[in-house]
Protein backbone atom coordinates (compact mmCIF):
# COMPACT_ATOMS: atom_id res chain seq x y z
CA UNK A 1 0.00 0.00 0.00
CA UNK A 2 1.24 3.29 -1.09
CA UNK A 3 0.18 6.85 -2.06
CA UNK A 4 2.20 8.75 -5.12
CA UNK A 5 4.58 11.44 -3.93
CA UNK A 6 3.27 15.20 -3.94
CA UNK A 7 4.94 18.58 -3.01
CA UNK A 8 4.29 19.85 0.59
CA UNK A 9 1.60 22.36 0.41
CA UNK A 10 2.71 24.26 3.41
CA UNK A 11 6.41 24.73 1.63
CA UNK A 12 5.04 25.78 -1.78
CA UNK A 13 2.96 28.41 0.24
CA UNK A 14 5.95 29.85 1.83
CA UNK A 15 7.93 29.89 -1.33
CA UNK A 16 5.47 31.63 -3.15
CA UNK A 17 3.69 33.51 -0.40
CA UNK A 18 0.45 31.67 -1.79
CA UNK A 19 -0.18 34.09 -5.11
CA UNK A 20 -0.29 31.13 -7.43
CA UNK A 21 -2.63 28.17 -6.96
CA UNK A 22 -1.80 25.31 -9.58
CA UNK A 23 -4.08 24.20 -11.95
CA UNK A 24 -3.99 20.43 -10.17
CA UNK A 25 -5.81 21.53 -6.75
CA UNK A 26 -8.60 23.77 -8.49
CA UNK A 27 -11.97 21.75 -8.00
CA UNK A 28 -15.47 22.21 -9.09
CA UNK A 29 -17.30 23.68 -5.98
CA UNK A 30 -21.21 23.72 -6.81
CA UNK A 31 -22.78 21.97 -4.08
CA UNK A 32 -25.03 23.88 -1.32
CA UNK A 33 -23.24 24.25 1.34
CA UNK A 34 -26.09 24.89 4.85
CA UNK A 35 -26.01 28.47 6.53
CA UNK A 36 -25.23 28.45 10.37
CA UNK A 37 -27.68 26.81 12.79
CA UNK A 38 -29.76 25.19 10.04
CA UNK A 39 -29.70 21.81 11.49
CA UNK A 40 -27.92 20.95 14.86
CA UNK A 41 -25.75 18.61 14.74
CA UNK A 42 -26.19 15.64 17.29
CA UNK A 43 -24.41 16.09 20.77
CA UNK A 44 -23.96 13.03 22.93
CA UNK A 45 -22.94 13.33 26.46
CA UNK A 46 -20.15 10.49 27.09
CA UNK A 47 -20.97 10.16 30.80
CA UNK A 48 -24.42 10.10 30.39
CA UNK A 49 -23.33 6.77 28.42
CA UNK A 50 -21.56 5.44 30.79
CA UNK A 51 -24.24 5.98 33.39
CA UNK A 52 -25.96 3.88 31.11
CA UNK A 53 -29.15 6.66 30.50
CA UNK A 54 -31.68 5.17 27.88
CA UNK A 55 -32.24 8.36 26.58
CA UNK A 56 -28.86 9.23 25.48
CA UNK A 57 -28.37 5.45 24.27
CA UNK A 58 -31.31 6.38 21.89
CA UNK A 59 -29.70 9.78 21.15
CA UNK A 60 -26.83 7.69 19.85
CA UNK A 61 -28.95 4.84 18.05
CA UNK A 62 -30.14 7.68 16.18
CA UNK A 63 -27.30 10.09 15.20
CA UNK A 64 -25.46 6.30 13.93
CA UNK A 65 -28.74 6.21 11.53
CA UNK A 66 -29.38 9.71 10.80
CA UNK A 67 -26.32 11.30 10.38
CA UNK A 68 -23.19 8.81 10.93
CA UNK A 69 -21.61 11.76 13.10
CA UNK A 70 -21.98 13.45 16.33
CA UNK A 71 -20.04 15.51 18.70
CA UNK A 72 -18.87 13.75 22.06
CA UNK A 73 -19.19 16.03 25.31
CA UNK A 74 -17.98 14.74 28.53
CA UNK A 75 -15.79 12.33 27.79
CA UNK A 76 -13.10 11.36 30.26
CA UNK A 77 -9.51 11.87 27.85
CA UNK A 78 -7.54 14.40 30.24
CA UNK A 79 -7.33 17.64 29.01
CA UNK A 80 -3.08 17.56 29.24
CA UNK A 81 -3.58 14.43 27.11
CA UNK A 82 -5.56 16.60 24.70
CA UNK A 83 -3.45 19.46 24.94
CA UNK A 84 -0.33 17.65 24.28
CA UNK A 85 -1.40 15.92 21.73
CA UNK A 86 -2.36 18.79 20.03
CA UNK A 87 0.77 20.84 20.86
CA UNK A 88 3.14 18.24 19.62
CA UNK A 89 0.92 18.21 16.06
CA UNK A 90 1.20 21.93 15.91
CA UNK A 91 5.01 21.46 16.69
CA UNK A 92 5.73 19.09 14.14
CA UNK A 93 4.27 21.29 11.04
CA UNK A 94 6.18 24.12 12.40
CA UNK A 95 9.77 22.42 11.99
CA UNK A 96 11.39 23.23 9.41
CA UNK A 97 10.72 21.58 5.75
CA UNK A 98 13.99 19.65 5.56
CA UNK A 99 13.40 18.03 9.20
CA UNK A 100 9.77 17.19 8.27
CA UNK A 101 11.23 15.42 4.91
CA UNK A 102 13.01 13.13 7.01
CA UNK A 103 9.62 11.52 7.96
CA UNK A 104 8.78 11.80 4.39
CA UNK A 105 6.66 8.40 3.36
CA UNK A 106 8.89 5.49 1.29
CA UNK A 107 7.37 3.34 -1.08
CA UNK A 108 5.14 0.29 -0.09
CA UNK A 109 3.91 1.97 3.27
CA UNK A 110 1.49 4.52 4.47
CA UNK A 111 3.47 5.76 7.71
CA UNK A 112 5.15 9.16 7.57
CA UNK A 113 4.50 12.35 6.35
CA UNK A 114 3.08 13.36 2.92
CA UNK A 115 -0.26 12.23 1.22
CA UNK A 116 -2.97 9.33 0.67
CA UNK A 117 -4.52 8.34 -2.03
CA UNK A 118 -3.24 9.70 -4.74
CA UNK A 119 -2.80 7.10 -7.47
CA UNK A 120 -2.21 8.86 -10.55
CA UNK A 121 -0.49 11.81 -12.16
CA UNK A 122 -3.30 13.49 -13.17
CA UNK A 123 -5.27 13.40 -10.29
CA UNK A 124 -6.50 16.63 -8.45
CA UNK A 125 -4.44 17.27 -5.21
CA UNK A 126 -6.06 18.24 -1.93
CA UNK A 127 -4.48 21.48 -0.36
CA UNK A 128 -2.85 19.78 2.88
CA UNK A 129 -0.01 17.41 4.10
CA UNK A 130 -0.53 14.66 5.95
CA UNK A 131 1.71 12.92 8.98
CA UNK A 132 0.09 9.70 8.87
CA UNK A 133 1.12 7.20 11.81
CA UNK A 134 0.10 3.30 12.69
CA UNK A 135 -0.51 3.38 16.15
CA UNK A 136 -2.05 0.12 17.26
CA UNK A 137 -1.50 -2.88 17.70
CA UNK A 138 2.03 -1.64 19.07
CA UNK A 139 3.76 -3.47 17.15
CA UNK A 140 2.65 -1.80 13.91
CA UNK A 141 4.13 1.15 15.15
CA UNK A 142 7.27 2.35 12.61
CA UNK A 143 8.96 4.33 15.09
CA UNK A 144 11.58 5.67 12.18
CA UNK A 145 8.35 8.09 11.46
CA UNK A 146 7.55 9.24 14.99
CA UNK A 147 9.37 12.91 14.52
CA UNK A 148 12.10 12.47 17.45
CA UNK A 149 12.99 16.21 17.20
CA UNK A 150 10.03 17.09 19.66
CA UNK A 151 11.12 15.59 22.74
CA UNK A 152 7.58 14.96 24.16
CA UNK A 153 5.82 13.64 19.98
CA UNK A 154 5.70 10.18 21.00
CA UNK A 155 4.84 10.02 24.69
CA UNK A 156 1.96 12.31 24.12
CA UNK A 157 1.19 10.10 20.60
CA UNK A 158 0.95 6.94 22.86
CA UNK A 159 -1.12 8.36 25.84
CA UNK A 160 -3.59 9.92 22.86
CA UNK A 161 -3.89 6.42 21.64
CA UNK A 162 -4.92 4.90 24.95
CA UNK A 163 -7.10 7.20 26.01
CA UNK A 164 -9.34 7.68 22.48
CA UNK A 165 -8.89 4.05 22.17
CA UNK A 166 -10.94 3.30 25.13
CA UNK A 167 -13.42 5.59 24.42
CA UNK A 168 -13.98 4.09 21.16
CA UNK A 169 -13.94 0.74 22.55
CA UNK A 170 -16.66 2.01 25.18
CA UNK A 171 -18.99 3.56 22.47
CA UNK A 172 -19.08 -0.37 20.27
CA UNK A 173 -20.00 -1.57 23.56
CA UNK A 174 -23.09 0.78 23.79
CA UNK A 175 -23.45 0.62 19.63
CA UNK A 176 -23.86 -3.25 19.94
CA UNK A 177 -26.13 -2.92 22.95
CA UNK A 178 -28.04 -0.34 20.94
CA UNK A 179 -27.97 -3.13 18.16
CA UNK A 180 -29.30 -5.61 20.54
CA UNK A 181 -25.61 -7.48 19.09
CA UNK A 182 -23.83 -9.27 22.18
CA UNK A 183 -20.84 -6.51 23.11
CA UNK A 184 -18.86 -9.31 22.17
CA UNK A 185 -19.05 -9.81 18.66
CA UNK A 186 -17.55 -6.45 17.94
CA UNK A 187 -14.92 -7.14 20.39
CA UNK A 188 -14.09 -10.51 18.86
CA UNK A 189 -14.20 -8.62 15.41
CA UNK A 190 -11.06 -6.38 16.61
CA UNK A 191 -9.62 -8.76 19.29
CA UNK A 192 -6.11 -7.92 20.97
CA UNK A 193 -4.97 -6.40 18.06
CA UNK A 194 -7.40 -4.17 16.68
CA UNK A 195 -6.28 -1.52 14.32
CA UNK A 196 -5.89 2.04 14.74
CA UNK A 197 -3.90 5.17 13.17
CA UNK A 198 -3.68 8.56 13.74
CA UNK A 199 -3.43 11.06 11.10
CA UNK A 200 -2.48 14.92 11.57
CA UNK A 201 -4.05 17.01 9.04
CA UNK A 202 -2.27 20.62 8.10
CA UNK A 203 -4.60 22.56 5.70
CA UNK A 204 -2.61 25.96 4.58
CA UNK A 205 -4.57 28.75 4.17
CA UNK A 206 -5.46 29.36 0.50
CA UNK A 207 -6.19 32.87 -1.42
CA UNK A 208 -7.96 30.82 -3.16
CA UNK A 209 -9.78 28.89 -0.64
CA UNK A 210 -13.09 28.41 -2.66
CA UNK A 211 -11.42 26.78 -5.27
CA UNK A 212 -9.28 24.61 -3.54
CA UNK A 213 -10.90 21.51 -0.83
CA UNK A 214 -8.38 20.40 2.10
CA UNK A 215 -9.71 17.17 1.95
CA UNK A 216 -11.91 15.12 -0.49
CA UNK A 217 -15.21 14.20 -0.19
CA UNK A 218 -15.02 10.83 1.29
CA UNK A 219 -16.34 8.27 4.18
CA UNK A 220 -13.82 7.12 6.75
CA UNK A 221 -13.09 3.28 6.05
CA UNK A 222 -13.24 2.52 9.99
CA UNK A 223 -15.85 1.68 12.61
CA UNK A 224 -15.66 4.66 14.35
CA UNK A 225 -13.34 7.85 14.05
CA UNK A 226 -12.43 10.50 16.31
CA UNK A 227 -11.44 13.64 15.25
CA UNK A 228 -9.95 16.65 16.99
CA UNK A 229 -9.74 20.08 15.89
CA UNK A 230 -6.40 21.52 17.12
CA UNK A 231 -7.02 25.20 16.43
CA UNK A 232 -10.22 27.78 16.37
CA UNK A 233 -10.47 27.57 12.32
CA UNK A 234 -13.28 25.57 10.96
CA UNK A 235 -13.17 23.82 7.91
CA UNK A 236 -14.92 20.08 8.24
CA UNK A 237 -18.55 19.77 6.43
CA UNK A 238 -21.14 17.12 6.41
CA UNK A 239 -22.69 16.05 3.49
CA UNK A 240 -26.53 15.55 4.30
CA UNK A 241 -29.43 15.33 1.46
CA UNK A 242 -27.11 17.02 -0.81
CA UNK A 243 -26.25 19.75 1.28
CA UNK A 244 -23.09 20.33 2.97
CA UNK A 245 -23.06 21.00 6.64
CA UNK A 246 -20.58 23.24 8.56
CA UNK A 247 -19.41 21.77 12.00
CA UNK A 248 -18.69 24.02 14.92
CA UNK A 249 -16.99 21.79 16.92
CA UNK A 250 -17.88 22.21 21.11
CA UNK A 251 -15.29 22.99 23.26
CA UNK A 252 -13.42 19.83 24.33
CA UNK A 253 -15.31 17.99 21.83
CA UNK A 254 -14.49 14.96 19.77
CA UNK A 255 -16.13 14.77 16.15
CA UNK A 256 -17.08 11.34 16.20
CA UNK A 257 -18.07 9.68 12.66
CA UNK A 258 -19.25 6.12 11.68
CA UNK A 259 -17.08 4.88 9.54
CA UNK A 260 -17.60 2.36 6.25
CA UNK A 261 -16.64 -0.66 8.21
CA UNK A 262 -19.90 -0.15 10.76
CA UNK A 263 -21.93 0.42 8.01
CA UNK A 264 -21.07 -2.55 6.45
CA UNK A 265 -21.20 -4.51 9.75
CA UNK A 266 -24.52 -3.73 10.34
CA UNK A 267 -25.75 -4.18 6.97
CA UNK A 268 -26.46 -0.53 6.31
CA UNK A 269 -28.58 0.55 9.59
CA UNK A 270 -25.39 2.79 10.59
CA UNK A 271 -24.68 5.20 8.36
CA UNK A 272 -20.62 6.56 7.24
CA UNK A 273 -20.69 9.99 6.89
CA UNK A 274 -19.66 11.47 4.16
CA UNK A 275 -17.58 14.20 5.07
CA UNK A 276 -14.74 16.83 3.58
CA UNK A 277 -12.19 19.73 4.98
CA UNK A 278 -12.11 23.10 3.46
CA UNK A 279 -9.47 25.30 3.77
CA UNK A 280 -9.44 29.09 5.21
CA UNK A 281 -8.46 32.12 3.05
CA UNK A 282 -5.89 33.44 5.87
CA UNK A 283 -5.26 30.77 8.35
CA UNK A 284 -4.18 27.48 8.70
CA UNK A 285 -5.98 24.72 10.00
CA UNK A 286 -4.94 21.80 11.80
CA UNK A 287 -7.19 18.14 13.07
CA UNK A 288 -6.02 15.05 14.18
CA UNK A 289 -8.18 11.92 13.17
CA UNK A 290 -7.84 8.88 14.85
CA UNK A 291 -9.39 5.81 13.14
CA UNK A 292 -10.42 2.44 14.64
CA UNK A 293 -10.76 -1.06 12.70
CA UNK A 294 -11.01 -4.35 13.38
CA UNK A 295 -8.38 -6.82 13.66
CA UNK A 296 -6.49 -7.05 9.92
CA UNK A 297 -7.43 -11.06 10.49
CA UNK A 298 -10.94 -10.01 10.72
CA UNK A 299 -13.69 -10.68 7.76
CA UNK A 300 -15.37 -7.76 7.18
CA UNK A 301 -19.31 -8.26 6.17
CA UNK A 302 -22.35 -7.94 7.51
CA UNK A 303 -22.56 -9.26 10.79
CA UNK A 304 -24.80 -12.62 10.87
CA UNK A 305 -26.80 -10.89 13.78
CA UNK A 306 -27.44 -8.16 11.79
CA UNK A 307 -28.91 -10.06 8.93
CA UNK A 308 -30.70 -12.81 10.52
CA UNK A 309 -34.09 -12.62 9.84
CA UNK A 310 -35.24 -8.78 8.33
CA UNK A 311 -32.78 -8.46 5.91
CA UNK A 312 -30.33 -9.69 2.92
CA UNK A 313 -26.76 -8.91 3.61
CA UNK A 314 -26.30 -5.83 1.15
CA UNK A 315 -22.83 -6.12 1.35
CA UNK A 316 -20.07 -8.60 0.62
CA UNK A 317 -17.29 -10.45 2.50
CA UNK A 318 -14.18 -10.25 2.37
CA UNK A 319 -10.54 -10.23 4.41
CA UNK A 320 -9.68 -7.06 6.00
CA UNK A 321 -6.08 -7.02 5.05
CA UNK A 322 -7.89 -6.86 1.29
CA UNK A 323 -10.14 -4.83 1.91
CA UNK A 324 -7.49 -2.45 3.46
CA UNK A 325 -5.36 -2.79 0.29
CA UNK A 326 -8.84 -1.93 -1.83
CA UNK A 327 -9.54 1.46 -0.39
CA UNK A 328 -6.04 2.82 -0.36
CA UNK A 329 -5.62 2.23 -3.94
CA UNK A 330 -8.19 4.75 -5.13
CA UNK A 331 -8.89 7.96 -4.80
CA UNK A 332 -11.44 8.95 -2.40
CA UNK A 333 -14.45 9.98 -4.27
CA UNK A 334 -17.73 10.32 -1.79
CA UNK A 335 -18.90 6.70 -0.88
CA UNK A 336 -17.75 5.28 -4.09
CA UNK A 337 -15.97 2.35 -2.13
CA UNK A 338 -18.55 1.35 -0.15
CA UNK A 339 -20.61 1.19 -3.03
CA UNK A 340 -18.05 -1.20 -4.61
CA UNK A 341 -18.63 -3.71 -1.19
CA UNK A 342 -22.12 -4.17 -2.10
CA UNK A 343 -22.95 -7.68 -3.50
CA UNK A 344 -23.23 -8.00 -7.26
C1 LIG B 1 -9.99 12.65 8.18
C2 LIG B 1 -10.91 13.81 8.14
C3 LIG B 1 -11.42 16.05 8.78
C4 LIG B 1 -10.80 17.27 9.34
O1 LIG B 1 -8.83 12.82 8.65
O2 LIG B 1 -10.42 11.57 7.72
O3 LIG B 1 -11.97 13.68 7.60
O4 LIG B 1 -11.51 18.04 9.98
N1 LIG B 1 -10.52 14.97 8.72
O5 LIG B 1 -9.61 17.50 9.12
NI1 LIG C 1 -12.42 11.58 7.25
Amino acid sequence: MESLPVPSVQSMVAAEGGAHVPPRYIRPRDEAVATDGETEIPVIDFQRLQLGHDEEMARLDRACQDWGFFQLINHSVPEDVVDGMKANARGFFELPAETKKQFAQERGQLDGYGQLFVVSEDQKLDWADILFLNTLPVQNRNFRFWPNQLAKFRSALDKYSAAVKSIVDFLLVTVANNLGVDPEVIANKCGTDGIQAVRMNYYPPCVQADKVIGFSPHSDSDLLTLVLQVNEVDGLQIKRNETWFPVRPLEGAFIVNVGDILQIFTNGRYKSAEHRAVVDMKKERLSIAAFHSPSVHAVIGPLKEMVAHEHEAVYRSIGHDEFMKLFFSSKLEGKSFLDRMKKL
